[in-house]
């Protein structure tokens, strides 16, 4: 009886030894939604950036509803009376500890429900429906280029960020990868700057964790308390792009409705660099890991926000 209840606990909960010699604990659930999407992430099988995408294939090649696109502000449709993006607890505290992985594609980070239970999740913009966050991870260059996978008006930016969001009418992020409103995806820029103005606490706890994961398949924990709203800086969130497209990784899936934020989080360039230091399954770095711009095909972007507002 004893031992039955005591296996239970052990099999509750994976004792992770912390770099800061304290045992962390990981519930079950969150360990879970990591494992599902490792394997979300592997069933698309291998690929690399060698060639930033064009040698991926299926979908990823005759889809035409492709993503990155470049996002030009004289072709988009302008519409200020698009919604705003609702965030839905987004300041409230996520559940720790908060795992970051290299997983040889990205840094990648699985978010926890928060301290109180609630999956964060956006509503408004072009959505319909709630969608609830998933996951966050970056797209970088390399020291000689800039690797967001949009461009803005043909300009690309050092870093891309990528909150991932999945529909709640959806099971399971399979099931919503094959529903063209499956996913909702938000992106946010980063430029380098040598002395920035502003520090951004929770995504500087981030970056800095960057040199624990260097090599592929390992990850660490993030110290101290972080949330949703913390990653967005303090980025113009009622200026935005937004089309249908897809992932930007195989299988490419057609289920992404986009917002693009143009307005930029400045950073400094330390930060930048220790992208550049992962390496990817291979041991090879693990740089320029964006696609190619793909074709827009006739696809409505609409803009929201006040022209003079756009830098
Ligand atoms: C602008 O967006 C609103 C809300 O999505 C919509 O009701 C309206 O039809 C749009 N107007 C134009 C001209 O597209
Ligand atoms: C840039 O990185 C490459 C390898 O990734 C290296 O060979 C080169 O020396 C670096 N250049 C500078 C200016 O750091
Ligand atoms: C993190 O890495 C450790 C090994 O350092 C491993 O035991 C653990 O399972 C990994 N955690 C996750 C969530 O993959
Ligand atoms: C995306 O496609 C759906 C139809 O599948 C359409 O109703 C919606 O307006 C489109 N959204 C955008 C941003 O183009
Ligand atoms: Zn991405």
């Amino acid at each position: 009886m004893h031992f039955v209840i005591f296996s239970c606990q052990l099999l509750g909960f994976l004792r992770v030894f912390a770099f800061s010699q304290a045992y962390i604990q990981i519930s079950q659930e969150y360990l879970n939604d990591i494992l599902i999407d490792r394997a979300q992430d592997r069933a698309a099988g291998e690929y690399n950036y060698d060639y930033n995408g064009d040698d991926w294939t299926g979908l990823c090649q005759i889809g035409q509803s492709q993503s990155p696109i470049d996002l030009l502000y004289d072709d988009a449709i302008k519409n200020n009376t698009i919604p705003r993006i609702q965030f839905h607890h987004y300041g409230e505290s996520l559940r720790t500890p908060l795992v970051l992985m290299n997983n040889g594609h990205t840094a990648n980070m699985v978010i926890p429900p928060t301290r109180t239970g609630q999956r964060p999740f956006i509503t408004g913009g072009l959505l319909r429906g709630e969608y609830e966050v998933q996951s966050v991870h970056f797209h970088w260059g390399s020291n000689s280029s800039k690797g967001s996978e949009h461009s803005i008006n043909f300009m690309r930016y050092d870093v891309e960020m990528h909150i991932v969001h999945k529909n709640r009418r959806y099971e399971s992020m399979a099931e919503a990868s094959q529903n063209a409103d499956g996913l909702a995806v938000l992106a946010v820029m980063f430029g380098a700057q040598p002395q920035p103005f502003s520090q951004y606490y929770g995504l500087n706890k981030i970056f800095n964790q960057l040199p624990r994961i260097v090599e592929y398949n390992t990850n660490t924990t993030i110290p101290g308390q972080l949330n949703m709203a913390q990653l967005l800086g303090n980025i113009i969130v009622g200026v935005f792009y937004s089309y249908n497209g897809s992932l930007t990784t195989p299988d490419c899936a057609e289920a992404v409705t986009w917002t693009v934020f143009p307005d930029v989080i400045n950073i400094p360039e330390r930060h930048i660099m220790k992208f550049w230091q992962l390496k990817d399954s291979r041991g090879t770095p693990l740089i320029n890991n964006y696609r190619t711009i793909q074709d827009t095909n006739q696809r409505p972007v609409y803009y929201r926000g006040v022209s003079s507002l756009f830098l």
